[in-house]
């Protein structure tokens, strides 16, 4: 384990089987249709292509860049979008990965910024719902969640502290 890390929240098969069943979900729920999946940069691209290889129906992918934090592990409250999606939106069936619904600022702003471009259907996957933290009057109700965790700090698979630990193949609680 990383020096850093003082244990794993959730280890790196846990992940593989629960990734498995979200691209199964989805698969079944979007059968006939053709999805475009948002991924947000940079946290959610890890979690991101392993969902995508898993997927049983034909679909596509664009990336969005958005941050809430800066170089601390406490939200700055803003979101700062760096880099829209350059795909057509209008009309298409879209589901938003995100690594975690942590305050739920950063997701409250990507679905408000998406449903402006009238997609036919917006939902939003995320690999970590942190409840606790969520601020008054945000309630984004993903539709898909990979595992729901206490309000621990967590780095790895994509998710990091000052740009450190995305490489990490599982979730760690840093020290
Ligand atoms: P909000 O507060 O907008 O946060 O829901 C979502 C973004 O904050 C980052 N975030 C974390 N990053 N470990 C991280 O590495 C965490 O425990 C954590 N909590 C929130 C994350 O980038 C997400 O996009
Ligand atoms: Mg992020």
């Amino acid at each position: 384990m990383h020096p850093d890390i003082s244990s794993v929240l959730i280890s790196e098969e846990q992940l593989r089987v629960r990734v498995k069943e979200l691209a199964a979900q989805i698969s079944a729920d979007y059968q006939g249709k053709h999805p475009l999946f948002v991924c947000i940069l940079k946290g959610a691209v890890v979690f991101f292509s392993d969902l995508f290889r898993a997927m049983k129906i034909d679909c596509t992918c664009d990336f969005l860049g958005a941050c809430s934090y800066g170089a601390d592990t406490c939200s700055s409250g803003r979101v700062d979008l760096y880099k829209d999606v350059t795909e057509q939106i209008k009309g298409r069936d879209v589901i938003v990965v995100e690594d975690i619904y942590d305050t739920g600022i950063t997701l409250d702003f990507v679905k408000t910024h998406l449903q402006s471009k009238q997609p036919a259907s917006l939902s939003v996957c995320v690999l970590l719902d942190k409840p606790a933290r969520r601020k008054p009057g945000i309630d984004v109700r993903p539709e898909y969640v990979g595992f729901t965790i206490d309000p621990y700090f967590v780095v790895g698979y994509g998710l990091d502290c000052d740009q450190e630990y995305r490489h990490l193949p599982y979730i760690g609680i840093k020290k």
